[in-house]
């Protein structure tokens, strides 16, 4: 079942609340916070402490993006503030299954995600242990920036692997998912398709996931 997860950190943060109770009323189930160390990627976002609030703002999934040098470090912290997916990159693990198990002992799902410039063969060996295969079609560190197409391929090789296998790990799509690709992405194989500028910079929040859900024939409400 495909889903939209917006970034929050397209979001207003003027207004975070709103902005989160907004999302939460179109109808949003997923929510994907994207965590920055300024090291492992040219940016610094925000902690633990914003991933508490918007916890305490709705109940709908949290799927936490690490971008940071030093993940591990910060499992249990994200896992206390309300974390129920926790992603690190493996271009920081080579071996990134010690770190799955201990994800799953705070209680939280695990994802592995990868750079435009890794390719899919040295992540998929690892994928039974992972809930969420984080494909990034974006360089990250920023968002608004433009997909590149790339990351169709690697969803497709993904997709062959994970349903040969008959893994139940989602394929998760990350960097400049708007309206002109979301088709091509699930097409490709793709679950969950985050969605950071083209969510949060629409006026109308209900009906922009409306829109997207419906070029997509998926219902907006998560059987
Ligand atoms: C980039 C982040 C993405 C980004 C998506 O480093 O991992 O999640 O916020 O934002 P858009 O959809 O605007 O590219
Ligand atoms: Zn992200």
């Amino acid at each position: 079942m495909t889903r939209i997860a917006p970034s929050v950190l397209a979001a207003d943060f003027s207004k975070l609340g709103l902005e989160i109770t907004d999302a939460t009323q179109a109808g949003v189930d997923i929510l994907h916070l994207d965590i920055m160390d300024g090291h492992f990627v040219p940016n610094i976002s925000y902690g633990p402490a914003v991933v508490e609030t918007v916890d305490r703002l709705t109940d709908v999934f949290l799927d936490v993006h690490l971008m940071l040098s030093e993940p591990e470090k910060y499992f249990e912290a994200f896992a206390s503030a309300g974390a129920d997916n926790i992603t690190f990159h493996l271009e920081i693990h080579p071996d990134p299954q010690a770190h799955a198990s201990q994800l799953k002992k705070l209680g939280v799902q695990a994802g592995l995600a990868i750079n435009p410039d890794m390719p899919v063969e040295r992540a998929l060996p690892y994928l039974e242990h992972f809930d969420f295969f984080l494909i990034m079609s974006v360089f990250p560190g920023f968002g608004g920036q433009k997909f590149i197409p790339s990351a169709l391929q690697k969803i497709a090789s993904a997709r062959e692997f994970i349903d040969r296998r008959g893994l139940s790990t989602k394929i998760e799509v990350d960097g400049g998912v708007d309206l002109t690709n979301t088709a091509s992405i699930v097409a490709a194989g793709a679950d969950v398709l985050v969605m950071g500028t083209a969510f949060f910079g629409a006026q109308n929040k209900k009906q922009r996931l409306q829109d997207i859900y419906s070029t997509l024939n998926v219902s907006p409400k998560k059987s």
